[in-house]
C-alpha cells in the first residue's frame, strides 16, 4: 500500500533541478517552437475545405506566434548563460485537413503542457523574468488549443 502512494507523490512533486537542466529543457521548448511554425506554414498552404477557410488564415497567424516565442525562448536561454540550440523536432503533415488540425491540436497541448512544469521549474529557481515570458507565451498556446478545437467542433 505504502509503495504506490509513494511512487504517486514523487511523479506529483515538481523535479528539483539545476540552472543546467533548465536550460535543456528550454531548448526541447525551442526545438518544438521552430517545428510548430514549420508546421503550421505548411498546414496553411495545404489544408482545404470551405469549411476551413477561416481556420487557415488562423493558421499563419498561429505560425507568426510561435515565431516570436522561438524568439523569446532563445533570448530566455541567451540571457540564463545558455547556448540556444538550433534544433527542429518532429513535423507532422497529412493530405487531410482534419488530420492536420489534429495533429497542430496535438502540439499545442503539448506546448501547454511544457509550458505549465517549465513555468513551476522558474518559480523554484526564482527566475521570474522567465517565469513571465512564459506565462506569455502560456497564454497563446491556450488560445491556439482554442481555435483548433473550435475548428475541429471539440
Ligand atoms: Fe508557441
Ligand atoms: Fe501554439
Amino acid at each position: 500500500m505504502a509503495k504506490p502512494a509513494a511512487k504517486k507523490a514523487t511523479g506529483k512533486t515538481l523535479r528539483k533541478l539545476t540552472k543546467a537542466q533548465l536550460i535543456d529543457e528550454l531548448n526541447k521548448d525551442l526545438a518544438k517552437e521552430y517545428a510548430a511554425l514549420i508546421q503550421y506554414v505548411q498546414h496553411a498552404s495545404v489544408i482545404t475545405g470551405p469549411q476551413y477557410d477561416s481556420i487557415s488564415a488562423e493558421l499563419t497567424v498561429h505560425s507568426n506566434e510561435e515565431h516570436q516565442h522561438a524568439i523569446t525562448l532563445s533570448d530566455q536561454i541567451d540571457f540564463l548563460g545558455g547556448v540556444p540550440d538550433v534544433n527542429v523536432a518532429d513535423i507532422h503533415i497529412s493530405p487531410d485537413s482534419k488530420i492536420m488540425l489534429e495533429q497542430d491540436l496535438v502540439g499545442e497541448l503539448d506546448a501547454i503542457a511544457r509550458y505549465r512544469e517549465r513555468i513551476g521549474q522558474a518559480e523554484m529557481l526564482q527566475e521570474y523574468g522567465l517565469r513571465r515570458a512564459l506565462e506569455d507565451i502560456l497564454i497563446i498556446e491556450e488560445e491556439h488549443a482554442r481555435d483548433l478545437q473550435s475548428a475541429l467542433d471539440l
